[in-house]
C-alpha cells in the first residue's frame, strides 16, 4: 500500500471516543483523544493481527488499540516497566491485551536498569513470534527508542507500520523525532496532533 492509498482509506474511518489525556479517563503523559483515535484508524487500514506498545501508562492508547482489537480480532502485547500500568483500560476491552509489567512496587523515578532489562527481555521475547504493528511510547530518549526500534523490527515484515509518539517535540526527554527522521523506510508521515504521531513504514 502507497501513501496515498493509504491516506484515502484512513480519511473514510470513523473512530471511537475513549476518552484520552484532558479528555476524559487518563491522566498527565497519556495520549490525547485525537491521538488514540489516529492508532485506531491506521490499524483499520493495515489490519495487524498482532500488535506490540511500548510504555503503558494508564492505558489511553491501550484501549484505543484494544477497540480495533475486539473488533478486528487481534491482541495487543503492552509492555511497561511501571507497576501501576494499565489503570484506566476498560474492563470490556481487556480480553484482548496481554500486559507484562514490573511485578515489584516501584515508583518511576526509581526504575532500575534491571527492571528494564526485565521487559525488554519480554518485550524481544514476544517480538521474535513476529509482529505486525508497533507503538512505541515508553522512554522517549533517543537509546531507548532505538533499542526497541532496533530489537522489535527485525521481525516485522516490509510494508509494516511502526508509529511513534511525540515526534513534534525535542527536548531532552523527547528526542524520538531524531530516530523518525533518521530512519529509512518504504514511506513515512506525521499527524498534526498536539504531540505528533509518526508513522513509519517498513
Ligand atoms: C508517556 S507514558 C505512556 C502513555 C500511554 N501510552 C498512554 O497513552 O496512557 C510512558 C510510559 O513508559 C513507561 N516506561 C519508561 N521506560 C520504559 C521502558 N524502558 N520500557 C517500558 N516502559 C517504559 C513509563 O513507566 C510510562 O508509564
Amino acid at each position: 500500500m502507497d501513501k496515498s492509498e493509504f491516506l484515502e482509506k484512513y480519511s473514510s474511518i470513523t473512530p471511537p471516543d475513549l476518552g484520552g489525556y484532558m479528555e476524559g479517563n487518563a491522566g498527565g503523559s497519556s495520549v490525547r483523544k485525537i491521538e488514540g483515535q489516529v492508532l485506531y484508524n491506521i490499524c483499520k487500514v493495515f489490519l495487524p493481527k498482532k500488535i506490540l506498545e511500548t510504555g503503558t501508562h494508564h492505558g489511553a492508547s491501550t484501549n484505543y488499540l484494544l477497540k480495533y482489537a475486539q473488533e478486528d480480532r487481534a491482541t495487543v502485547y503492552s509492555f511497561d516497566v511501571s507497576s501501576k500500568a494499565g489503570s484506566s483500560i476498560i474492563k470490556e476491552l481487556k480480553s484482548n491485551l496481554v500486559l507484562k509489567k514490573s511485578r515489584r512496587k516501584i515508583f518511576p523515578n526509581k526504575v532500575t536498569q534491571a527492571d528494564i532489562t526485565k521487559i525488554r527481555n519480554l518485550v524481544v521475547k514476544t517480538a521474535q513470534q513476529g509482529v505486525d504493528l508497533f507503538f512505541h511510547d515508553s522512554d522517549h530518549c533517543y537509546d531507548n527508542a532505538k533499542w526497541e526500534f532496533d530489537n522489535i523490527t527485525p521481525y516485522m515484515k516490509k510494508n509494516s507500520p511502526v508509529i511513534f509518539h511525540d515526534v513534534l517535540h525535542k527536548t531532552d526527554k523527547l528526542q524520538t523525532n531524531k530516530l523518525f527522521d533518521e530512519i529509512k523506510s518504504s514511506w513515512k508521515h506525521v499527524f498534526n496532533t498536539p504531540s505528533g504521531m509518526g508513522l513509519i513504514v517498513l
